[in-house]
């Protein structure tokens, strides 16, 4: 009854705001930098109304602690639609994209993730770096670099 597919960077914005950014309405744009890149993909759940009910971006990025691995990926803005998280939609959004990721040969996949929600990426194999907690100041919310090795 979900469908899980890719989605233009402008289907993300609503969850973005209302999930990502804690409802934020002081802020003029969802649209991120790296949305523009020729590489960057998004996917997400729809329901059966059309609704985007869950997002996650992927964009080619050097990871800051392992800038030796080649063609790094970095995952942002994972949220699900309030009423329905916890029924399954993060791990189905999140396992095709390690799907997808596999197949195109990526080999690091990483995110700096709020704590409360490492223990959702550690069930998919994700570790948290040692010191490397920080607080953003625009949401207050503790955060730690999360890191994922991908097998071929
Ligand atoms: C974190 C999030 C993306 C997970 O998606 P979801 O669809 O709710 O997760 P699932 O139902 O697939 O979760 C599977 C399991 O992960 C764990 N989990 C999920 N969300 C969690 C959370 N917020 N805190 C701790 N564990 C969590 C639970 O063990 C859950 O199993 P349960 O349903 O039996 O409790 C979603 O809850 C969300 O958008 N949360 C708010 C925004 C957020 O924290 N985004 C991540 C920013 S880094």
């Amino acid at each position: 009854m979900f469908e899980i597919r890719e989605l233009a960077a402008e289907e993300t914005h609503a969850l973005r705001r209302a999930v990502s950014a804690d409802g934020r309405t002081d802020l003029p744009t969802m649209h991120y930098e790296l949305d523009d890149a020729g590489d960057s993909w998004h996917l997400g759940a729809v329901d059966p109304a059309g609704r985007v009910v869950a997002i996650s971006s992927f964009y080619r990025e050097t990871c800051p602690v392992r800038p030796d691995v080649p063609g790094a990926v970095l995952l942002q803005f994972m949220a699900v639609e309030p009423s329905v998280q916890h029924q399954g939609l993060g791990s189905a959004v999140l396992t095709e994209a390690l799907r997808r990721l596999r197949s195109s040969g990526v080999r690091l996949l990483w995110a700096s993730a709020r704590d409360n929600a490492v223990p959702f990426y550690e069930r998919f194999g994700f570790a948290a770096v040692e010191n490397s907690a920080f607080i953003p100041l625009e949401t207050g919310r503790p955060h730690h670099l999360i890191l994922l090795q991908i097998e071929p």
